[in-house]
């Protein structure tokens, strides 16, 4: 068993060594298509990076291995052989093609150093990698993918022109190569200014298929970002598409203008608290105890706010935040209505609300962190009084049976919600008394 310092270590070096590869594969990326068409003497500056990236691959294909046998000790007996067995089936030639020291072996430079790019695989796993364990910034690193392969092929695409129109004389190689990148990008979005073109049948049919090829990935990328910012956003496109049936189904069923407005209001705030995000479709994926905790996690301040679970242990915390459910008050709705049976008390998150008696007078206000509609359900009678929203109100529900039950369970809060009730029945009949 591991300790958690142990994981976490081993979670962070696994960044890090992704990051590593990441810059290795990417420079190699970039290096060996340029070095294939610069004609440039073997010089220490390349030798070096020749050197770096073989010595980081070959110690890749050993941080692999440990990283597959690591697995096997974590898993179950029939995953053991797996986690060995796929990395040898899927990547071990990959990986070994791309340590091989090429330019030792070729003795420089030669057109078969491109074996090395197959290495590139690896960025999609490591990106496929990163969007599975950091959730929250997938988009985001959908969106860096896309872009890291657009600059790629953007690059090759320019150093494949250059192999083909060679680079003329008396220009610095900086320059022209902006110009082959320029084109590139402008073949690439099928823009092409026309003001460089192919002068030749191979260079025309270069041309034909960056443009094809430009077709296809352009598609592939706008399609990708339109979605990518419509899955940023799905909650607004989700309001839009809610306030456009609303709204087609009040004109045609003719409501009136003032109902109207009352109608957009309470969606504008809906939406504004974000309440209108739905739990439960993304929380009933979850297995109970990990649904739980989101819960906790979402109810514990009004719970906290409610003063009386101050010394209640976690699991009654738990409990009483897995039966409670969020609705939205509009002001001047009732919640409670005097003499009607009580089904549910509620927890206030936010917003005021008004206690009214049978004259409709406020006899008290109540606000975040108050709780109501308790005495209906604890003394098993109707409502003692009236209790309607003054502005838009969050509150939590809570129904008859979960609540008894967590009195069956917390008697603390048995005992502070009786004495509550108590001290309310008493300033009613006090109230009622005195008149
Ligand atoms: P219940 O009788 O179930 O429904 C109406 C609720 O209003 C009641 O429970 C209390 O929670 C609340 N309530 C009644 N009287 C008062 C009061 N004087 N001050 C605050 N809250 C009250």
């Amino acid at each position: 068993m591991k300790s958690i310092a142990q994981q976490h270590f081993e979670r962070i070096f696994d960044v890090f060594w992704s990051v590593l590869i990441l810059l290795g594969v990417t420079l190699g990326a970039v290096y060996i298509p340029l070095r294939l068409v610069r004609n440039i003497d073997q010089s220490i500056f390349s030798y070096t990076i020749a050197t770096s990236v073989t010595v980081l691959f070959v110690l890749d294909i050993g941080y692999n291995l440990y990283v597959a046998l690591r697995r096997r000790h974590n898993t179950h007996r029939r995953d053991r052989q797996t986690a060995l067995e796929q990395y040898a089936r899927r990547r071990l030639v990959i990986d070994v093609l791309a340590a091989l020291p090429l330019p030792t072996l070729l003795g420089g430079y030669s057109i078969f150093i491109i074996i090395r790019l197959v290495k590139m695989i690896r960025v999609r796993d490591i990106f496929t990698e990163w969007q599975r364990t950091a959730l929250r910034y997938a988009n985001v690193l959908r969106l860096l993918f896309l872009a890291y392969w657009l600059f790629v092929v953007a690059h090759w695409v320019a150093c494949g022109w250059i192999y083909l129109h060679g680079a003329p004389e008396g220009i610095a190689f900086r320059e022209y190569y902006i110009k082959a990148l320029y084109w590139a990008v402008t073949t690439l979005a099928t823009v092409g200014y026309g003001d460089i073109t192919p002068k030749n049948d191979i260079e025309m049919m270069y041309a034909i298929f960056v443009m094809l090829l430009g077709m296809v990935t352009y598609g592939y990328v706008v399609g990708n970002i339109a979605n990518l910012l419509a899955n940023l956003d799905a909650n607004r496109k989700r309001y839009y598409q809610q306030s456009e049936q609303i709204s087609a189904f009040m004109n045609s069923r003719k409501i009136p203008h003032t109902l109207q407005r009352r109608i957009s209001e309470y969606y504008a705030y809906y939406w504004e608290r974000q309440v209108g995000q739905d739990e439960s479709l993304i929380l009933n994926h979850l297995p109970p105890r990990l649904r739980a905790e989101v819960m906790m996690f979402l109810r514990r301040d009004i719970l906290s706010a409610a003063g009386i679970f101050g010394n209640a242990d976690d699991d009654t915390l738990r409990d009483l935040a897995k039966e409670l459910r969020p609705i939205l008050f509009a002001p001047g709705d009732i919640i409670c209505r005097l003499g009607e049976p009580g089904n549910s008390m509620y927890f206030i998150n936010n917003g005021t609300l008004e206690v009214l008696d049978a004259e409709q007078r406020t006899i008290a206000l109540l606000e975040e962190g108050d709780l109501f509609g308790e005495i209906a359900l604890l003394l098993d009678q109707p409502r003692t009084a009236t209790v309607r929203a003054r502005d838009y109100c969050d509150v939590y529900s809570l129904e008859k049976q979960a609540f008894n039950s967590v009195l069956a369970h917390h008697p603390l809060f048995h005992q502070h919600i009786r004495t509550m009730a108590q001290e309310r029945q008493n300033i009613e009949s006090h109230d009622s008394l005195e008149q």
